[in-house]
């Protein structure tokens, strides 16, 4: 005879196990977000929207319209696209930035937001109000973030033919100059009258101790023949692209088709550092200076995330350090920097950051 009071802890037990074992694997795992057909049509028809307007906009408006006397003067704009995932924790820094003791003449630039749909932003004011493009879900080690970025590109393309340069800014990124001291640098009046090439500033590297295994974490080989060992490269995600190169990724259909692919092996998936590198790398190696503008500091990695300050690291002297680069210019952006150095950093807006 079975007693009941031994049966039900028997039984829940069992049923708790097998439970267990079949959805174990789904709750434990985050699993990675693969991109649906009806998300893929939609940003398609963007791109096609985008790609289409292209033609329709006058011709390159920053080159000529200059030339034409004060009169008719367009100036070219810089698109600002900021990435997030979490709060916009610096956005009094950002404000200041744009609208700061000097404002910014609002005809030099546009901002765009990409904010993954899941997470709750504080209100905020000013320059960022109104600024939000349609987002879709986003998730570290898998293609989402290569097609936020795509998404961001489109959009700053369709809204304002004078979008000239193409900024791409994480949440945890903080600038290292002024508004002005940016513009200056990327559109130099020089360059626009000398009517010389304009280049992109994005990473481009063909060495990383983990390259292979990246090259092969949605399996092995699968990448060729699209993608070859020798031009898969690694670069920073954030990036400031032409015009004319941000058009070559929202065409691209060939490579997207690759690195779209789930992984593997998630340990070694990092689509958003390879897919524009490798892309600009093969499509126009000699329009790109090979340097991103973002100083990170990678020493002492964990789990794939950059060192973050703290707010007892920063000082002037660290915006200092973090403008310091091996190219002949400056570092204009700098991450990752924890939320909590907000203040610290504010207080030094006018005698260090923005002071040029
Ligand atoms: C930007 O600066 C102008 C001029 O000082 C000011 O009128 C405006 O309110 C400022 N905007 C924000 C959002 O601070
Ligand atoms: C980079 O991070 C390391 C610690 O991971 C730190 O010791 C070093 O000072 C940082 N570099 C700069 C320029 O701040
Ligand atoms: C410059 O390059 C050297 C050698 O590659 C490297 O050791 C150094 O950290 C680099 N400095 C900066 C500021 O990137």
């Amino acid at each position: 005879m079975f007693r009941l009071s031994v049966v039900i802890p028997f039984l829940t037990l069992l049923i708790s196990v097998l439970i267990l074992c079949l959805l174990g694997p789904k709750i434990l795992l985050p699993r990675q977000i693969s991109i649906s057909v009806p998300d893929e049509l939609d940003d398609l028809s963007l791109f096609h929207k985008a790609i289409a307007a292209e033609t329709t906009f006058p011709k390159h408006p920053s080159h000529k319209k200059l030339r034409l006397g004060s009169a008719t003067v367009r100036p070219p704009k810089i698109a600002f696209m900021f990435l997030t995932n979490s709060d916009l924790q610096f956005s009094p820094i950002w404000e200041k930035f744009f609208n700061g003791t000097k404002p910014v003449d609002p005809h030099l630039y546009n901002i765009y937001i990409h904010a993954d749909p899941s997470i709750k932003i504080s209100p905020l004011m000013g320059v960022f109000k109104d600024r939000f493009i349609p987002a879709k879900r986003t998730q570290r080690s898998s293609p989402t973030l290569i097609s936020a970025a795509r998404r961001l590109l489109a959009h700053a393309l369709l809204d304002d033919p004078s979008n000239s340069y193409f900024a791409l800014i994480s949440q945890h990124c903080i600038p290292l100059h002024s508004f002005n001291y940016f513009y200056n640098f990327l559109l130099d009046t020089q360059k626009l009258s000398r009517k010389m090439e304009f280049p992109s500033y994005i990473e481009i590297l063909d060495e990383s101790d983990s390259l292979l295994d990246r090259y092969n974490a949605r399996g092995e080989n699968l990448m060729e023949p699209e993608v070859k060992f020798e031009e898969f490269k690694v670069g920073s995600q954030f990036f400031v692209l032409t015009r004319k190169h941000s058009l070559m990724v929202i065409k691209d259909r060939k490579l997207w088709r690759k690195f779209r692919k789930t992984c593997i092996n998630v340990e070694s998936c990092y689509p958003e550092e390879h897919y524009f590198p490798t892309l600009l790398s093969m499509e126009d190696p000699n329009g790109c200076t090979k340097y991103t503008l973002t100083n990170v500091n990678w020493t002492d990695t964990v789990d794939g995330h950059p060192h973050t300050y703290h707010p007892s690291e920063v000082s002037s002297q660290l915006i200092y350090d973090l403008r310091e680069s091996n190219s002949t210019y400056s570092y204009m952006f700098a991450r990752k920097f924890s939320p909590d150095c907000l203040n610290p950093l504010m207080e030094m807006e006018d005698s260090v950051i923005f002071k040029d």
